[in-house]
């Protein structure tokens, strides 16, 4: 076969032990599909978006029920967000329990964290260019944990709503963080991510004297399995995008009612949770920093496990950073279970 673009940005063999799904799960090849689709899906839907308080809300209207194939677009873009935020955070716990964090992949660990915060962000900015009902607790609730923070929280609060409450400035702030500001930086991200993870010698796999085989695989067979993956993970999106249309409710009025019964977007549910029980600045903004800053140390104060016990699940020489990480992993979730069910 005749190599193309794809095949040579690979190099001519690997490690077979470095394409084993269920070693790697696919899960940061599939992240790059996401964040392909949610690309396109995006400037298409650009075409007719209109980031102003009265035009939000018809203009995705339009998208959705009037423009030939907008609504398969705008679900498409929907639901490869939320996944993406899924399988980076699948991506990161197979990281971190296979110890692929240690040098030299330190570096690339940090760079896939900056991944996951700013698709995290993503996320938040594009659920609040619905400008509708649903999106009243990251609007009001989201945005006031800023003004918490000690000596400079009233010049943050003001630098993202644009004025004294959520308005056509925040909208047009928003509009322009989540299709510029933030997107710029992820695709640069992405690809300095993946340079890293070539650059690093592939996939983190034992020393060849240590390796239970020798055997290589072509880069066509590689190609070939994340064709595959992509292809598996497409059909499953499409399904999702034809089965479940994106959230659309009435538009927002920004101050008529509390936010009381107001819901964080779901990838906050247990931020929501933390802030029943506690301070707004320790449960909604000190804790969700901490871990993130917990998490980028893991590499740097949790050296792991020598090079022989790489390239499998769990090498003991990881133990603790595998016990750090999974406690965290399963506290986020269990505050989620509990905003969902209270
Ligand atoms: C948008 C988000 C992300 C994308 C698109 C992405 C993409 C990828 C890809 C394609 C690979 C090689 C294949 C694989 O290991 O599955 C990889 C490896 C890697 N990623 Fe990510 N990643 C993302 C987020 C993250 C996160 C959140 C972390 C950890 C904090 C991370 C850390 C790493 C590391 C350390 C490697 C090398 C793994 C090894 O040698 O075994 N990435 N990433």
């Amino acid at each position: 076969m005749r190599p193309s673009f794809f095949h040579h940005l690979h190099p001519p063999t690997i490690p077979a032990a470095q394409a084993q799904w269920r070693y790697t799960l696919g899960a940061g090849g599939i992240a790059v599909m996401l964040v392909l689709v949610l690309l396109v899906t995006g400037a298409l839907e650009m075409f007719f978006y209109i980031p102003t308080p009265d035009q939000a809300g018809p203009s995705i209207q339009t998208i959705a029920f009037l423009v030939p194939f907008g609504g398969l677009v705008r679900n498409l873009h929907y639901w490869a967000a939320q996944a993406l935020i899924v399988v980076a955070a699948v991506h990161l716990l197979r990281v971190v329990f296979t110890a692929a964090y240690v040098p030299p992949r330190r570096f690339n660990y940090l760079l896939g964290l900056a991944l996951l915060v700013l698709s995290l962000l993503l996320d938040f900015t594009g659920y609040a260019l619905r400008w509708d009902e649903g999106v009243r607790w990251a609007l009001v609730a989201g945005t006031n944990l800023l003004k918490t923070v000690p000596w400079m929280g009233g010049g943050l609060y003001a630098l993202a709503v644009g004025g004294p409450e959520p308005g056509g400035a925040t909208l047009i702030r928003f509009y322009a963080w989540h299709v510029f500001g933030l997107v710029l930086p992820l695709v640069i991200l992405s690809a300095w991510h993946l340079f890293r993870v070539r650059r690093d010698g592939g996939i983190a796999v034992p020393p060849p004297t240590a390796r239970a085989t020798a055997e290589r695989i072509s880069r066509n067979e590689l190609v070939r399995r994340e064709a595959l993956a992509a292809l598996i993970a497409g059909v499953a999106l499409l399904a999702l995008a034809l089965w479940r249309a994106a959230p659309l409710a009435p538009p927002i009025t920004i101050g008529s009612v509390g936010i009381a019964e107001a819901r964080a977007p779901w990838f906050l549910l247990w931020v929501q949770q933390l802030l029943r029980w506690g301070d707004p600045f320790w449960a909604g903004v000190f804790v969700p920093l901490a871990l993130t800053v917990g998490l980028a140390l893991i590499p740097y104060l949790l050296p792991g496990p020598p090079r022989s016990q790489l390239g499998r699940w769990f090498p003991p020489g990881g133990r603790l950073a595998q016990i750090i990480t999974g406690a965290i992993a399963l506290l986020m979730i269990g505050l989620t279970v509990l905003a969902l069910y209270p």
